[in-house]
């Protein structure tokens, strides 16, 4: 076949690729997200099933959406409609595309809200209004502070503009330099963190609860959601590992990069949370606190600490990039369609699309304070109204559902010599092992879960 090259460029290197499907999979999913869930499914158990459910569904479903954006070259949209073509399938499988452009609207209308609070938070911790705080003050400094819908409005509005300005400039000069030097500086600043968790917090009774598993605390809703997790924190289901799969070298090999992406981003994972609830034990704070989780125990940490101003600002600006550089990955499918299909400039693409995320975002400002209700997700209590269904929508259901799609096209109805030369990696136990996973154990996993989830098992 004669190799297709994507319009928007490629990655300078291998490297560059996976710096920058890092910095996509990184982001306040591993540090907002991971945290607050795992909280409110009770620990153990709940961090189990989510790493089982990274290694045996989103590790293959990673591999398959890089193998397929790379062979098409475009954005996922025309991507599964070229691919489809040439397997001689219908063209119906482009709605993978179409739910992935509507899940990442979706997201990031909300992402860029939460991504606000951590502007804010750069600054709160910056003027030393955080020091020597105890849980009570910072829990109700955050409450006040959501509770404004005027502040996140701003926050979210900035937020955006800095997504928009990146994505305007396109792959290389705006996304690769983003993230070169962030990723190992928020490294960096989590291991300071852990210090402080080792020595002040209460580390052991924060390890225990996240890594001994109480499997009666297992409900259905918690497999849900872990499994919907894996998805959102690798990024996967929605196209957007796909679209940068596009920009990647033929020669780079798919597995070793995937295994190093899938593993850095459940590190960040593991160590925020091996930060978070030592602090949350030592204070007395509720592991089940929800969203506010992390805004209401770091700032403890920091408020202790020596230099504590330096290292909460500096950590809350790294969050920021890390939640930018996913930010940018969420819309660049959009924004893809549109330059490619719409023949629309890429500065034209970045506005509509920023303009319409930006307004969805108002549905998130408001689920904190006037528009808030609660309601029972299959069991657990939720807060915060419309944010609460936009998330449980998007991750729990668009996501897997489009790996569901995406695992069932690679290993179904593509041709396997097609996947084959694609993978590049030979036909020895390391393909065939993908090839087992992604056609039967992750498609029969994700219903199993689905069916348990809606109460049908
Ligand atoms: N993986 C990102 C995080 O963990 O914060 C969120 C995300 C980015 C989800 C891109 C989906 C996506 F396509």
């Amino acid at each position: 076949m004669q190799q297709r090259v994507s319009i928007h460029g490629q990655w300078s290197s291998r490297l560059a690729f996976i710096l920058a499907a890092t910095g996509s999979a990184v982001g306040l999913g591993n540090i907002w997200k991971f945290p607050y869930i795992t909280g409110e499914y009770g620990g153990g158990a709940f961090v189990l099933v989510y790493l089982a459910c990274v290694v045996a569904i989103g590790l293959p479903v990673m591999m398959a959406e890089i193998m397929l954006g790379r062979r098409g070259r475009q954005n996922p949209i025309n991507t599964m409609g070229t691919l489809a073509e040439e397997a001689g399938r219908s063209r119906f499988w482009s709605l993978i595309g179409w739910s992935g452009v509507l899940a990442g609207f979706l997201i990031l209308s909300y992402y860029s809200v939460i991504a606000g609070w951590a502007i804010a938070y750069v600054f709160k911790t910056a003027s030393g209004a955080l020091i020597g705080v105890d849980a009570e003050t910072a829990g109700s400094l955050f409450g006040s502070f959501v509770s404004d819908p005027w502040q996140l409005l701003a926050w979210h509005s900035l937020f955006m503009v800095l997504t928009a300005l990146v994505i305007a400039r396109g792959v290389q000069s705006g996304l690769e330099r983003a993230v070169r030097w962030l990723m190992p500086g928020l490294f960096a600043l989590l291991l300071v963190l852990l210090g402080y968790s080792i020595s002040n917090g209460a580390f052991v009774e924060g390890l225990e609860f996240l890594f001994k598993p109480d499997f009666s605390k297992l409900s259905t809703s918690a497999l849900l959601t872990a499994m919907g997790h894996a998805f959102f924190t690798l990024s996967l289901g929605m196209g957007a590992i796909m679209m940068y799969g596009s920009y990647l070298a033929q020669d780079a090999s798919i597995g070793k990069t995937s295994l190093i992406i899938a593993g850095l981003d459940t590190l960040v994972a593991l160590l925020a949370g091996m930060v978070i609830f030592p602090i949350v034990f030592a204070n007395g704070l509720e592991p089940a606190a929800g969203p506010g989780l992390i805004f209401k125990t770091l700032p403890i940490a920091f408020g202790q600490m020596p230099m504590g101003i330096f290292f909460g600002s500096l950590f809350f600006v790294l969050l920021v990039f890390a939640a930018w550089s996913s930010a940018i990955s969420l819309v660049e499918p959009a924004v893809a369609w549109l330059v490619e299909n719409r023949d629309m400039s890429r500065i034209k693409a970045t506005v509509l699309v920023a303009l319409v995320t930006w307004a969805l975002g108002l549905i998130t400002v408001m689920s904190f304070s006037d528009w808030a209700f609660g309601f029972s997700f299959l069991g657990v209590q939720k807060e915060n109204g419309l944010f609460d269904v936009l998330d449980l929508l998007t991750t729990n259901f668009m996501l897997p559902l489009g790996g569901l799609a995406i695992a069932l096209f690679a290993t179904w109805a593509m041709q396997r010599k097609a996947v084959t030369e694609e993978l590049a990696m030979g036909e020895g136990l390391a393909f065939r092992g993908w090839y087992f996973l992604t056609r039967y154990v992750t498609p029969l996993g994700l219903v199993f879960v689905f069916l348990n989830g809606l109460g049908l098992l």
